[in-house]
């Protein structure tokens, strides 16, 4: 062949031909690369500056109770996210299995969040009410004991570690001051709601509802004393339990 060029039907005009000078050229081909992607970047990152939340708020999302935040820290502590992820990925597999899929709003008041990267047993974004508390109880002291093939650790002494109703506060009130919308009446009294939780005869009782609607009030593990055991049970059952899903629609306006 004797015309290899692509622009075998004659010289390129006009843009092209002005295109044809930056191709030729690296410094100025890259010179104009950089200042493409910088106004790209602008444009994508700076309205991030003036958002005030990139969440979009769902309906029944709170900040944990006193007792959950608690179970929280524990679960934390004992290192559960090492093996359980709390997000469902939007894709079918996993919405078939685990439920409607994680939302942002879900997790806005997790410090640090236990999103996961790694699921040696199943993703607990909404293990919330799958199974009682009697359960959970068993197959927190020993998981073979419910499910034979399970790897998954026991956390017997969970039952026999008390939870300190200060220290409890005094989370509650490091959450306020990062920014979690807890009202200064709701530290306040913190001390108290993290025992009242776990004990159906409270006083407390509708009060404890008013602060943090749909929390489950009642004794999870079935012994007397506020335990570990007790936080972690209340966190679990709360897991993914905040957001009515036969009522969400998401919010295509933000
Ligand atoms: C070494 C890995 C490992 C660790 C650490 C671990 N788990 Fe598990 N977990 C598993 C496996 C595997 C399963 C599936 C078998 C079973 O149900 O026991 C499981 C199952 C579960 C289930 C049942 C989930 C479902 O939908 O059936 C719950 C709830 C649970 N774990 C809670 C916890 C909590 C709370 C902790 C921390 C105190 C924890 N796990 C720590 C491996 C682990």
């Amino acid at each position: 062949m004797s015309d290899t060029t692509p622009n075998s039907s004659g010289p390129a005009k006009g843009f092209l031909a002005k295109h044809s000078i930056l191709e030729r050229s690296p410094t100025l081909l890259l010179i104009s690369s950089l200042l493409v992607v910088t106004i790209g970047g602008i444009v994508e990152i700076a309205p991030l500056f003036y958002l005030e939340n990139t969440i979009e708020e769902v309906d029944g999302v709170r900040p944990y109770s006193p007792l959950e935040l608690a179970g929280r820290d524990i679960y934390v502590r004992e290192g559960c996210y090492v093996c359980h992820s709390q997000m469902i990925r939007p894709m079918r597999d996993e919405v078939e299995r685990y439920g409607h899929y994680s939302l942002a709003a879900e997790s806005m008041y997790d410090h640090p969040h236990q999103w996961g990267s790694k699921r040696t047993g199943p993703d607990l974004a909404r293990v919330g009410g799958k199974y009682s508390d009697d359960w959970h109880v068993d197959h927190l002291i020993k998981p073979q004991s419910v499910v034979p093939e399970s790897i998954m650790p026991g956390y017997a002494y969970l039952l026999d570690t008390m939870i300190d109703a200060q220290m409890a506060a005094d989370v509650v009130s490091t959450h306020a001051f990062i920014g979690v919308p807890y009202t200064e009446e709701m530290v306040e009294i913190a001390a108290a709601d993290v025992l009242a939780q776990a004990d159906p005869e409270t006083d407390l009782y509708d009060d404890l509802l008013e602060r943090y609607p749909g929390a489950q009030i009642r004794n999870f593990d079935g012994e007397p004393g506020v335990s570990e055991m007790d936080a972690l049970i209340a966190y679990m059952q709360v897991l993914g339990t905040m957001v009515d899903f036969s009522t969400f629609t998401p919010d295509a306006s933000r």
